[in-house]
């Protein structure tokens, strides 16, 4: 494909007069269990954030700059070509040319997003998801979930570094998902399973508003784990079992039990040595104020934490994170899921 009109016979050129203006969404995501050890190939939990969302729309360009981005929730503006070394801008060249557009077009892409940056939350995935579905739209071409989840890969490692695969996954299937890396590096498809969850449950999610880039963490762990393997790997096997058990509870429709596992799963983060003197408080406080069970949730030292609350006891568990200084809590209701969907 290419962005040229596509032929002198043709009745309507899509890529300049139908489609010239496109927009697509993708979701921010919070890991339920197993964070981290799913780097070290054990199973991992992840759901999307349907509500909290990253948007793209493709226009036209309008003026002769070339190719430009906006992204006011970031306050940014940029010209492609003035900084070909923006991750943007890399991974914008990447998608045009797996989408087969040889000449550079002029298109001006505006990115904004309710998904916060550096939180655990998903935000550099959703973006890259929602301006890969823009683009492909744009050019009339359509991508599986399979495709773009493998394109967002690559920029999660540019990115991050060894990102096991699991935000690009949850986000371009928009779908609660079992995930376990193979020995490779690059995320096989045959390790994703939709999971069926019996009964719909609440979560609350508290900003601890401190920003951690994802690598922080992940490469201080990494240095950690070749030094010490057999402890941390002893570690990773304890996460392994709690994401079976945490995918058993979800299927029978456990409420209390979960609760329980995703308290163990915090202790181990806290082992690992990825959690926060913040993330515990709220960790702490959320479960004073009488919520199921709680955990960080992501990659750590800063960023979120999930607490699974029921009806009666919600208010009490988010007011309690308020007053402890979250910047922000929300809600989401994790929805039943069939086995057969
Ligand atoms: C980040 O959302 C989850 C981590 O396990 C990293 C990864 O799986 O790529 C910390």
């Amino acid at each position: 494909m290419t962005n040229e009109p596509e032929s002198q016979n043709a009745p309507l050129d899509r890529s300049s007069f139908v489609v010239r203006h496109s927009s697509a969404s993708a979701p921010g995501k919070i890991i339920l269990c197993g964070e981290h050890a799913v780097v070290y190939n054990r199973p991992a939990i992840a759901l999307p954030l349907h509500h909290v969302r990253a948007h793209a729309a493709v226009e036209p360009a309008k003026t002769a700059d070339g190719f430009s981005f906006s992204a006011p929730d970031f306050g940014r503006t940029w010209l492609l070509d003035a900084k070909p070394d923006d991750p943007l801008s890399l991974f914008t060249v990447e998608v045009l040319r797996a989408l087969g557009v040889k000449d550079m077009p002029a298109l001006h892409v505006t990115i904004t997003s309710a998904i916060p940056i550096a939180s655990g939350m998903g935000s550099g995935a959703a973006v890259a998801t929602a301006l890969v579905r823009a683009l492909a739209n744009r050019f009339g071409a359509t991508l599986t979930n399979e495709q773009i989840s493998a394109l967002v890969y690559e920029n999660e490692r540019r990115l991050h570094g060894m990102p096991s695969g699991i935000d690009n996954t949850v986000i371009a299937f928009e779908r609660p998902v079992w995930f376990e890396r193979e020995q490779t590096l690059s995320p096989p498809s045959s390790s994703v399973q939709f999971i069926p969850i019996a009964s719909p449950f609440t979560l609350l999610i508290a900003d601890t508003g401190v920003r951690s880039a994802t690598k922080l963490p992940i490469g201080d762990l990494r240095r950690r784990w070749q030094a010490e393997s057999a402890d941390y790997e002893a570690l990773f096997d304890q996460v392994g079992e709690i994401a079976h058990a945490v995918r058993a509870a979800l299927a029978s429709g456990e409420i209390v039990a979960l609760g329980s596992l995703l308290d163990r799963n915090h202790m181990l983060l806290q082992q690992l040595g990825v959690s926060s003197p913040e993330l515990d408080q709220l960790v702490q406080v959320a479960k004073d104020a009488g919520a199921l069970g709680a955990k960080l949730s992501g990659a750590g030292w800063g960023g979120v934490m999930l607490a699974l609350v029921t009806a009666q006891i919600q208010q009490r568990v988010a007011d309690a994170l308020q007053s402890a200084g979250a910047t922000q809590v929300l809600a989401t209701v994790v929805e039943a899921v069939l086995e057969q969907q």
